[in-house]
């Protein structure tokens, strides 16, 4: 089956077909010719991934989904939760995301935090949303080099290794985004 995935972020590609297995066949948005940005002007997680779902359906009409994740740390109130990508900066800074948070954590004593997807589902037409969800918290200085974003700081929840220690199979196992497509194959199989 061919789907669309909002995405052009590679990482997160390969994440999510490892999950989807073979019966799903996933097209890019490159391959369906978005080539620009998708304006993410929600004020939460699941409007983002609507409205980056509906974006590419109604320039396709073909069957697509669209993730929207946030890091949501206790102590800062969720923050920066919608605005994880732009925490530090106005671009995808990783580096400089993860020195903010480190800064803004200094001295607090409750580091807890979660990731959060939601995956916004549009198929012959009908929206479906599904989340995934993992609890850990934010350790005090970065380790490993797996992953991305802020995979070198997050502790996921029963681990004293952090999501940029792990391979990509063991997170994918256990990540918020995992949890989220295993969602997604539910209802993709139903
Ligand atoms: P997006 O909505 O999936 O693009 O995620 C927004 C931001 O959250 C990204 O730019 C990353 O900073 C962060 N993020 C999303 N997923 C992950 C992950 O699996 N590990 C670490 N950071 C992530």
């Amino acid at each position: 089956m061919k789907i669309v995935f909002a995405t052009n972020n590679a990482h997160k590609l390969s994440e999510v077909k490892a999950v989807l297995g073979d019966d799903f066949e996933l097209v890019t948005l490159k391959e369906v010719g978005i080539t620009e940005d998708i304006p993410e002007t929600g004020s939460t997680l699941d409007e983002n991934a609507s409205i980056k779902a509906r974006y590419v359906y109604d320039r396709t009409g073909l069957d697509c989904f669209a993730d929207d994740t946030g890091l949501e740390v206790e102590a800062l109130n969720g923050a920066p939760g919608v605005r994880s990508a732009r925490y530090a900066t106005d671009g995808h800074d990783f580096a400089a995301n993860n020195r903010k948070l480190l800064h803004e954590l200094e001295g607090k004593e409750n580091r807890r935090a979660r990731f959060r997807t939601v995956i916004s589902l549009i198929r012959g037409g009908e929206e479906v949303q599904v989340e995934g969800i993992v609890n850990g918290h934010i350790a005090l200085s970065e380790s490993g080099s797996e992953g991305f974003g802020y995979d070198p700081l997050f502790v996921p929840e029963g681990y004293d290794r952090c999501f940029a220690e792990m391979s990509a199979d063991e997170k994918n196992a256990i990540s918020h985004r995992g949890r989220a497509v295993a969602a997604l194959v539910q209802v993709l199989k139903s």
